[in-house]
Order: structure tokens, then C-alpha cells, then sequence
């Protein structure tokens, strides 16, 4: 009977969904020395995090599916949050079933939490997870809440935590509902100046309340500097949305319909300016839970480039100065290139060594703009040689190349020669000319 059993229960969750297990950290204020305003010392301690069924398993293949095992023996010293999704949907919550699979790195850190107008050792017990996919991909902010402990079927007391204090599973876990979520699924945008971008921002809530509030607020963080974009609470009261809105940037929106009805907390920007870069922080408020996501904002502008001259020649011995412009870039970093190519060389060679770079320009909008200047002469360039400047940026995904060709000089003695040929040519004509016409009439004999 037994041994059926445990054979199904496994059959059961794999019918269900996929787990994923993912290597946390617990993150606790203290130590007791930090002092410092912010820089106070956390404890890490390696937890791990169980997300039961977080995707349907239909159409996944089956090495994919690897359900979750708990510990032989539960322990207490153990820390492994297993949460449970009861209603609520993570969109995207594939990709770190797959990135799982990748081993793409995550980053997962959980710390404890108290909702509002709750005592901090009040049971339900809450805890923010905050999972991030490294590169771009999902952001997620998790809300849990422990579940109250399943009626023990012997008299034994549950499990305690150690270091949570907390009744364990009787698999050793700590059961957790997920009850609030923000997420964004683009935690990171590159847009250039002058367009319009939208901030990625959603939450999810296990027990949404019909007609109540949900706040939302974006900030911007940069360089040490905070300041509010925008401010927006609605209500939703019998298919009606009311909201109140406070715009702090122009061109600045989100949409209080999208915010009740679909959890969809998104921003948009618009003409975007290089004050508009950093990172933004979409907070969310519904009942008793506001938890944060953060999206950067990174602006980029590819640089014009520029020769300073059209053409080349040497008309005599004399070197010449070229400079090549890089207009109205950003971010800061440029990198210049030289490259010649006389008509014996197979390949380019790069001579940047001798070009020297102008310190850079910066334009009241935020744009750069800087030159390398670079001396040629004659003998190391004959006409035909091709002259490229070569400019990468992070705008750019292949470099930007200006060239122009050494021309062949003029060539002046001949010119001179060939116009006195055809002077004294003129002369000789003209006299044998006059000659013949004022000369002796030659008679016929
Ligand atoms: C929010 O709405 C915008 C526009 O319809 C859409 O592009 C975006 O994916 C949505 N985001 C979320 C989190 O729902």
C-alpha cells in the first residue's frame, strides 16, 4: 500500500507541473557593528528556494521536468522556502525554469518582511524573494507568507527552524504562499535620445479586493540622486476607474485602466533625454503589500563621423593635418581608429599611434563630441592610399569607417611645359601664317 503510494505521489506532481529549485541566499540585517548610515553588515545564509509547479509541464520535455526532492530527514538547521502559487501567475516563469536548465546564473535572495500595520513577529510570517535572471531577462519580487503548518498527524510537534523559529513540513520545508508579486520581465532598456521607450512593470496579488487602491509609484536613482517620476493611485468602483495622477517628467505616463485591470504597472517615456538615464524603481502598493522592481534605463547615441577634409593630395613635400569628428555621442567612451591601405599593402594598417585625440566636448543636451587629429606625409601615403578612421561606440553595432583616397598631385612642370609647347606652337603657326600669306608670290615659271 505503501510502497504504491510512493509511486504515484511523484507521478501526481509531474502531472501537475515542473519545480524549480533554485540555490538562495537569506539576507539578514545585523552583526550588530555596522554603524554606518546604509553600510550596516548582512548575514548571508545559503537557503533554498522550491517554486512547486511553476509551470505547466504540457509540451516541456521530460529532462526538463525534474521534481523536487525533500531531505531524507528533515533539518532543522535547513532553509528551504517552498512556495506554493495558489492563484497567482508569473508571466514569463519559463525562462527560469529554463535558464535553471542553462545554468544561466540567477540571483536569489530572500529577506524578511513586514506588511503594513502587521508586528514584526506576527504569525503569518512574511519574506521577500527577489529573483533575477543575470543578463536581461526576468526580474521577479516575490511576497511570501508562510502557510499555516499542516495539522500534525502524530502528536509530535512540528520541526522547528533554528534560526527562524519557525514549524517546518513534515518534509523539512517551510511552506510559503506566493501572495504578492512585481516583476518585470525587461529589467533592462538601451534607448537612444530623442525616442520613446516603455519601462516593463507588473504585479500579481493572491487576494485582490475589488474597488481597492492600488498604488503605484516610479523614482529614478542616479549617481547618489533620487527623484519622483511619477505618482498614481486608483480605485477601481463598479467598472469605473478613478485615479489620481502626478506627473514629474513631461511626456511621462502609465495607464491607471492597464494598472487595476491587468496588473500592468509599465511606463512609458517619451523623447527621451540623456537626464532620462538610470535606474528606475516601480513600486507597487495593493493592500497590506508594496514591494518594489527595478528597471535600468540606459541612453545611447551614435556618434556622426566626420572627415575634416574631402580630398587629399600632396602638391609638394609639405605633411598635411586630418581630423576625424565624432558628433553628439553617448555614453562618454569612443574609441578612434587609423587605418591605411597604400595600393602595394594587401590589408589595412592600423596606425592610430601617431593621431592625437582632442579632450572632449560636452553639449548642453548631454552629448559628446570629440576628434583625433593626425598628421600625414607625403612619402608614407603615395596617391591611392586609402585613409580610414574607424570609430566603434556602444550605439553602434559595427563600426562606423570614413575613408578617402590620396589623390595623384597635380602635375605642375608638365602642366607648365605642355602651356609653353602650345604658346610657341601658336607663335610658329602664326608667323608661318603671315609668311605664307605676306610672302613672295611664287609665280608659275
Ligand atoms: C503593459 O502594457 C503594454 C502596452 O500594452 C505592453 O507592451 C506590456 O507588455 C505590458 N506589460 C505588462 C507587465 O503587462
Amino acid at each position: 500500500m505503501l510502497a504504491t503510494l510512493a509511486y504515484i505521489l511523484p507521478l501526481v506532481y509531474g502531472l501537475q507541473g515542473a519545480d524549480v529549485v533554485l540555490s538562495c541566499s537569506l539576507i539578514e540585517e545585523g552583526g550588530g557593528m555596522g554603524g554606518m548610515m546604509g553600510g550596516g553588515m548582512f548575514k548571508r545564509t545559503p537557503a533554498t528556494l522550491v517554486f512547486r509547479d511553476l509551470v505547466d509541464n504540457a509540451g516541456l520535455s521530460p529532462e526538463l521536468v525534474t521534481p523536487f526532492n525533500p531531505p531524507e530527514t528533515p533539518n532543522a538547521d535547513d532553509l528551504i522556502f517552498e512556495l506554493l502559487l495558489p492563484s497567482i501567475q508569473i508571466p514569463d516563469a519559463d525562462s527560469l525554469l529554463h535558464a535553471d536548465c542553462n545554468e544561466q546564473n540567477i540571483v536569489c535572495e530572500i529577506s524578511r518582511f513586514v506588511p503594513r500595520d502587521a508586528d514584526a513577529d506576527s504569525l503569518p510570517a512574511h519574506f521577500i524573494g527577489s529573483v533575477q535572471l543575470e543578463g536581461a531577462g526576468l526580474s521577479v519580487t516575490l511576497v511570501l507568507q508562510t502557510s499555516p503548518s499542516e495539522t500534525p498527524e502524530s502528536d509530535r510537534p512540528p520541526l522547528m527552524q533554528s534560526k527562524l523559529n519557525l514549524p517546518l513540513s513534515q518534509s523539512g520545508t517551510l511552506l510559503t504562499a506566493v501572495v504578492f508579486v512585481v516583476f518585470s520581465r525587461v529589467p533592462s532598456v538601451v534607448a537612444p535620445i530623442g525616442g520613446d521607450v516603455l519601462l516593463d512593470c507588473g504585479f500579481r496579488q493572491k487576494d485582490s479586493i475589488p474597488g481597492q487602491d492600488v498604488a503605484l509609484e516610479w523614482r529614478i536613482q542616479h549617481r547618489g540622486n533620487g527623484r519622483k517620476v511619477l505618482d498614481m493611485k486608483v480605485r477601481e468602483n463598479e467598472g469605473e476607474v478613478g485615479s489620481d495622477v502626478l506627473v514629474e517628467r513631461e511626456g511621462t505616463s502609465a495607464e491607471a485602466d492597464l494598472l487595476v485591470r491587468e496588473g500592468n504597472a509599465s511606463l512609458t517615456l517619451q523623447r527621451l533625454k540623456v537626464s532620462d538615464e538610470g535606474t528606475y524603481i516601480c513600486t507597487v502598493g495593493s493592500g497590506e503589500f508594496q514591494t518594489q522592481q527595478v528597471v535600468q534605463v540606459h541612453i545611447t547615441q551614435a556618434p556622426l563621423v566626420t572627415l575634416s577634409e574631402e580630398k587629399l593630395t600632396f602638391q609638394d613635400k609639405e605633411p598635411k593635418k586630418l581630423s576625424c569628428e565624432c558628433h553628439r555621442y553617448y555614453p562618454l567612451d569612443v574609441q578612434v581608429e587609423w587605418l591605411s591601405q597604400r595600393p602595394s599593402d594587401e590589408e589595412p594598417i592600423s596606425f592610430s599611434e601617431e593621431s592625437s585625440l582632442s579632450s572632449h566636448r560636452q553639449h548642453s543636451d548631454g552629448t559628446y563630441s570629440l576628434s583625433s587629429h593626425l598628421t600625414l606625409r607625403p612619402n608614407e601615403h603615395p596617391p591611392e592610399t586609402v585613409v580610414t578612421c574607424r570609430v566603434s561606440h556602444t550605439a553602434l553595432d559595427t563600426p562606423t569607417e570614413v575613408a578617402l583616397t590620396v589623390g595623384k598631385p597635380e602635375p605642375e612642370n608638365v602642366f607648365w611645359t605642355v602651356v609653353l609647347m602650345v604658346m610657341i606652337s601658336v607663335v610658329f603657326l602664326y608667323q608661318a601664317f603671315k609668311m605664307q600669306t605676306a610672302g613672295p608670290v611664287i609665280k608659275e615659271a
